[in-house]
Parts: C-alpha cells; sequence; structure tokens
C-alpha cells in the first residue's frame, strides 16, 4: 500500500504545480511530510491518503501540497547574476526604454521575497541613476504560504544574514520586535501574487525582464516546456530571461537565445519562420 500511497502524493504534487516526483526522488515525500504528520497526529502515508479521498479535506491537501514544496532562496542568491544584471541587463534596458522611463520585472517562482528585494536594492542602491523611472517588480508563487510570508516582509536573523553583507542590511533594513523588515522605499516597487508559472501570465509581452530561477527543475519535460513557453509570452520582444545557473532553455523553448556567454541568461528571440527545406535534386 505505500508503494500506491506515495505515488498518489507525487500525483497530486504533479497536478497541483507540475512538478515530478520521479521514483528515486520519492524518499522526500516521509522528510517533508513529517512535520504535518506531526501537526495533525497522522501516523503514517496511508492513513494520510485516506484522508485526502474525504472530498472535505482540500485544507488538509493544499497543506501536502505545501509541506512537498522547495522554497529554498536567499538574498542575491548566485551573487554573480546579479552583477550581471547590474553591469549588463540593466544598462541595456535603460537605452531601450529611456523613452518612457518604465521598466517592469517579474520574479516567477519568488519564494519568500528575497530574489524581489534584491532586484529592489540594484535600483535603490543607484537613486541618481534611476531618479523619475517607474519601476515595477512582481513576485508570484505557487505557495500561499511563501506569499504570505514575502507579503508580511519580516526576516529573521538567519534569513537576512544569508546574502546581505552588514552595510546592506543596515542600510535596507530596520530591525524590529518580530525580526528585520525591508525599509518602505525598497518595498515600495514590489507587489507579491500567489500564481501558477503554468498559468496564462500576467500582462503578456510587458515584462522588460522575467526571473525564473531554481523553478524548473523538477518539472516534468512537458510542463518545463510549457513553462518557458508562459514566460515568453510575459516577455517583452526585446527583454531578458534570467534561470538558474544550472539550468536551460536549451531543447525546450526556441522563444529565448543566450546572452552574454552565461548559462542561465537569455534574451528574447523573436520566434523564427519555419519554412519548408529545399528539395534535394527536386524542382
Ligand atoms: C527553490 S525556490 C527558488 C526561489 C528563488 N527563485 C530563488 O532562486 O532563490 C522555488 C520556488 O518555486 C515555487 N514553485 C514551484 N512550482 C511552481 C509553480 N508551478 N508555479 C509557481 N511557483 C512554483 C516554489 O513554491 C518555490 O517557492
Amino acid at each position: 500500500m505505500s508503494e500506491i500511497s506515495h505515488r498518489i502524493v507525487a500525483d497530486l504534487l504533479y497536478a497541483r504545480t507540475g512538478q515530478q516526483l520521479t521514483a528515486n526522488r520519492r524518499w522526500r515525500i516521509d522528510t517533508a511530510l513529517a512535520g504535518l504528520f506531526r501537526e495533525r497526529g497522522i501516523t503514517n502515508l496511508d492513513q494520510l491518503v485516506c484522508m485526502l479521498a474525504d472530498a472535505r479535506e482540500e485544507k488538509l491537501t493544499l497543506e501536502v501540497v505545501e509541506a512537498l514544496l522547495n522554497n529554498e532562496t536567499y538574498f542575491f542568491r548566485d551573487r554573480l547574476m546579479f552583477d550581471l544584471l547590474a553591469t549588463e541587463v540593466l544598462p541595456d534596458l535603460a537605452a531601450k526604454r529611456a523613452d518612457t522611463r518604465r521598466l517592469s520585472i517579474w520574479s516567477a517562482g519568488c519564494s519568500t521575497g528575497q530574489e524581489a528585494l534584491s532586484l529592489a536594492m540594484l535600483f535603490a542602491d543607484q537613486p541618481q541613476r534611476w531618479q523619475g523611472w517607474r519601476i515595477d517588480i512582481l513576485g508570484t508563487d505557487i505557495s500561499g504560504r511563501a506569499i504570505e510570508a514575502a507579503r508580511g516582509g519580516v526576516y529573521t536573523q538567519f534569513e537576512i544574514q544569508r546574502g546581505l553583507g552588514v552595510t546592506q542590511m543596515l542600510r535596507w533594513f530596520t530591525e524590529t520586535a518580530d525580526g528585520w523588515r525591508p525599509r518602505p522605499e525598497l518595498r515600495r516597487p514590489i507587489r507579491f501574487e500567489r500564481r501558477n508559472v503554468l498559468d496564462v501570465p500576467p500582462d503578456p509581452g510587458r515584462f522588460d525582464l522575467v526571473l525564473c530561477r531554481n523553478v524548473l527543475l523538477y518539472f516534468a519535460p512537458a510542463n518545463r516546456n510549457k513553462a518557458f513557453a508562459r514566460l515568453a509570452e510575459a516577455t517583452a520582444a526585446d527583454g531578458w530571461l534570467m534561470i538558474g545557473a544550472g539550468e536551460t532553455v536549451a531543447g525546450h523553448s526556441e522563444s529565448f537565445a543566450p546572452a552574454c556567454n552565461t548559462s542561465g541568461l537569455y534574451r528574447r528571440e523573436a520566434p523564427t519562420l519555419h519554412r519548408p527545406a529545399a528539395k534535394v535534386g527536386g524542382r
């Protein structure tokens, strides 16, 4: 029964998020659900699956999916990628959008908000450069719990120190009784929404820069293709895409071309017109 129960839980995660828990990663289920079992007094996976079969247990279903999501994140994760944003991507966009002075950025799979706040710091650190610009940063995630935490914007001492130097931490965050909170001017350009990256994107074609880092790693191939199609729909025709350094678009989408000789950074590419190949020896 337990193997079937593992498969049922893996299927649930797949149906709700597009993520695949292949047989060799199913061990994660027991570890990830241990806390939920304790909270709910559930003794084993088979019991959980029986409870999930009860249609009234939608809340439990959501809790199971939440527990299986990996929300690992920290400020300026893969700092070299943020350096590239500062030195290559933002100057390119600043030149292209000099007439409108507007930039829209989407952090898809933003977890608890550190990625969106790191982006906001890139702008806040150069106030003169971006004076008079309207910068909008949208952070989305399928995890309601992560989005709630991102909106709450309170970080523990451990979280605040992951990726931030002391100067940046003191400059952009204030210590409160609950933890560290971003200063209002840092938080202002950011909006957080719960959203599945497989759904029709917000504001198609409007985003100058889309980040979807460390999100699609465990997606089933068909869903990864679909997610890249959604990201392409969202990105402006001359916009940029950044994914995780260990991830690739190759084999999943023809809508992006590698940029700056760096794995993980792409420019949106106009779709190529597929002309029928000339027949060899034909008329
Ligand atoms: C490992 S975190 C990465 C966070 C951040 N992008 C970073 O690189 O630090 C992956 C995030 O993707 C989210 N995620 C997983 N499947 C998703 C989906 N179908 N739609 C939107 N977000 C999803 C998870 O909830 C999680 O918060």
